[in-house]
């Protein structure tokens, strides 16, 4: 039995409600170029580090936990060419030694539980950055507030109560680059094309009813409230 987001993120080639455009604006918003030293915490597949690296030219460094995606980013980079730009190290990324002023910028892209949270992050990132670098999360944010009663609100705030977040931290913010609602419907398709492929292949699978029920719910919870009211946006900030 393949593990869930393996088979669900067969298809991503960025796995987060972006796109590889909105990545090049975030490279030239970090004025990473090839001298930029760039760490990626969870880098997954390495589309984020593929699209800057071949765009700007510069080195980086990503920790990725799953094995599945580590294999399959390795193989990516080994096909673009940018064996000499990008490498992953496997393994967990909370445990991964974070030197003072190490990194350019740290990017850590939908996955801020790495560190618990969106608070732990940058409190694990602001320090590895040298001063006058930037640290990039990103991170839900939700479109309304207060939410409806039966919307848990998982630990997220609004974009304003996010930024503040990132003040907190002594970071001073320099920009946000929020998913639309295609990137929203784009990332979110290709999770249930995906899965709806894989059922119809395996439909004697012992996993498969677990699998259906899980993509299911997902769909549903997507499409009854996250569309509406989860926002998903990379913010940057700039290390004084
Ligand atoms: C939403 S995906 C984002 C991947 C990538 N940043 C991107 O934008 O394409 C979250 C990633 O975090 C990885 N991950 C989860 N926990 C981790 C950990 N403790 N250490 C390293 N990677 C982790 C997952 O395997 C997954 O690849």
């Amino acid at each position: 039995m393949p593990w869930y987001y393996a088979v669900a993120e067969r298809d991503h080639e960025i796995q987060d409600p972006t796109s590889a455009d909105k990545i090049r604006q975030l490279g030239r918003l970090l004025r990473l170029g090839p001298e930029s030293r760039v760490l990626d915490v969870a880098c997954g597949k390495a589309g984020p580090a593929l699209v800057l690296a071949s765009e700007f030219g510069c080195h980086i460094l990503g920790v990725e936990r799953a094995e599945d995606f580590v294999a399959a980013g390795r193989e990516r980079i080994a096909k673009a060419g940018l064996t000499d730009r990008i490498e992953i190290v496997e393994g967990d990324a909370s445990a991964f030694p974070l030197e003072p002023e190490a990194w350019d910028a740290t990017l850590c892209l939908g996955a801020s539980f790495v560190y618990h949270d969106l608070e732990g992050t940058l409190a694990a990132l602001a320090p590895a950055v040298r001063s006058g670098g930037f640290v990039a999360v990103g991170e839900p944010y939700w479109r309304e507030w207060p939410l409806p009663p039966t919307v848990d609100d998982e630990g997220w705030v609004t974009l304003p109560a996010t930024i503040a977040r990132f003040e907190a931290a002594g970071l001073a913010p320099v920009g946000l680059i929020a998913a639309s609602d295609d990137d929203w419907d784009r990332y979110e398709s290709l999770h249930w094309r995906a899965l709806e492929e894989w059922l119809h292949a395996n439909p004697d699978d012992p996993e498969a009813p677990g699998i259906r029920e899980r993509h299911e719910r997902n769909r549903d919870v997507y499409l009854h409230a996250q569309r509406r009211l989860l926002g998903w946006a990379i913010f940057a900030a700039l290390k004084p």
